[in-house]
């Protein structure tokens, strides 16, 4: 009967809600089946006699979840940020994403982004990948492979970019995608989901977005996209669209914002009122990706006014428009911006705290996979190990100021030993 349980010991750290840290100092993580049994302080006479993983003084936090990463811009991270979105995307990314037609380019591509969100402290994410049908498939095969909690895009885009980028109709986009969707299914993946992904409405007919909503029907899938992120992509979203009242209803129009949809938008950051009242009322999830953001001169999501009406956010590296896939750092960043904001823009909306972010990154995002991102009863078992030994210093911290270290400090030396749905992948 004990055969599926693990226990594992050390210091233990996650989240109830946004503004409460559970931590529990040298105490049990007890799995079973893959699933969070309890956390406990002593641990319980029922479980005594079995193996403990004794991680000793290290940290226990629930894996994070990047909500929102492109894979095929992890090339080119780093490189030619000094633009805005929409010449960004012309001069880095549609020239980039085109090379992946290429299966074995997309073999070697996908081969460094993938080993390296395996080493990382990320246990989910929601992934865009390129428009073609085969190398996304390849990209969720070695995911899988890697055992990482992925749903994965194939990328729709016929209108609105170079013709070496661009799917031919709405008709072709569509059929690839069915196709495409067909291939998963007969994968029988584990780990591993498709989620339908319109570039964004720019990149996207009417005729496609009703096609994909047909889709989105019949495969019941997921759905992710940009949203309000840049002040010219907003203006033009305006003039194909002038039969919305703002972006968010563009894609409420065509059925594929939150309603019988589960939908994650990317950005927000210019998101108003109605905006945010529509996102709240269809149950939308917003990924916030502050490095993004500050990158390529996006500006600064109003996180607060989001967290205060209690919408769903979690973090999004946004690479490569983020530079990292570090979700620890997509942390900072979003404190870090959120003060910028309160001191610069709007000093009615306080800045965000160590509590609120890792919320996001953790519980926050983690609800778009169901029960992950925490380590309540029934949550499914994420975990990564962090040894801050390295990180050396003379006074003596607390658990709850080790973490905040790890969040300013870390990067993959730190991560001793990582969990997903119960399974130790080193
Ligand atoms: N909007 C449409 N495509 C993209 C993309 O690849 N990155 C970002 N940051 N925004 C987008
Ligand atoms: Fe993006």
């Amino acid at each position: 009967m004990y055969e599926s349980i693990s226990i594992l010991k050390g210091n233990i750290v996650y989240s109830k809600s946004l503004n409460e840290l559970e931590i529990c100092e040298h105490g049990y993580l007890v799995c079973e089946a893959g699933k969070v049994k309890g956390v406990y302080r002593t641990l319980p006479f029922e479980y005594g006699g079995l193996p403990i993983e004794d991680y000793e003084n290290r940290l226990i936090i629930p894996g994070l979840v990047d909500l929102h990463v492109h894979a095929p811009q992890y090339s080119y991270r780093g490189l030619g940020m000094d633009m805005e979105l929409l010449e960004w995307l012309e001069t880095n990314t549609f020239p980039e994403e085109a090379k992946f037609k290429d299966l074995e380019y997309a073999k070697r591509a996908h081969e460094i982004f993938v080993e390296n969100l395996r080493k990382g402290a990320t246990t989910r994410a929601c992934i865009f990948a390129t428009v073609h049908r085969k190398s996304t498939l390849l990209l969720m095969d070695m995911l899988e492979k890697a055992g990482l909690e992925t749903m994965v895009g194939k990328v729709n885009m016929d209108r609105n970019c170079p013709d070496y980028i661009r799917e031919a109709s709405a008709e072709e986009s569509a059929s690839e995608t069915i196709e495409w969707v067909k291939d998963v299914l007969y994968k029988k993946y584990r780990h591993t989901r498709p989620i339908l992904t319109p570039r964004f409405i720019p990149s996207c007919t009417d005729e496609l977005m009703e096609k994909l909503k047909m889709i989105q029907m019949r495969y019941e899938l997921p759905l992710q996209s940009h949203l309000s992120e840049n002040p010219g992509e907003i203006a033009w979203v305006k003039d194909l669209c002038p039969w919305s009242e703002f972006y968010g209803d563009a894609y409420d129009k065509f059925g594929l914002f939150g309603v019988d949809t589960s939908s994650i938008m990317a950005h927000c950051v210019y998101s108003g009122e109605e905006e945010i009242a529509r996102m709240k009322e269809n149950g939308v999830f917003i990924a916030h990706c502050p490095e993004s953001n500050m990158n390529i001169s996006s500006g600064v999501a109003p996180v607060r006014t989001f967290l205060d009406e209690g919408l769903h956010v979690g973090i999004g590296s946004d690479v490569a428009g983020g530079s990292t896939e570090n979700i620890f750092t997509a942390m900072a960043h979003a404190i870090q911006a959120s003060k910028l904001r309160w001191r610069l823009q709007d000093n009615s909306l306080k800045p965000l705290t160590v509590e609120e972010v890792f919320y996001m990154a953790t519980k926050g995002g983690g609800a778009f996979f169901g029960k992950a991102g925490s380590f309540q009863p029934g949550y499914e078992v994420d975990a990564v190990i962090l040894d801050d030994s390295r990180l050396r210093h003379p006074q003596s911290l607390g658990v709850k100021e080790r973490l905040e270290r790890m969040i300013y400090l870390s990067d993959d030396r730190e991560i001793f030993a990582k969990y997903v749905s119960g399974n130790r992948l080193f």
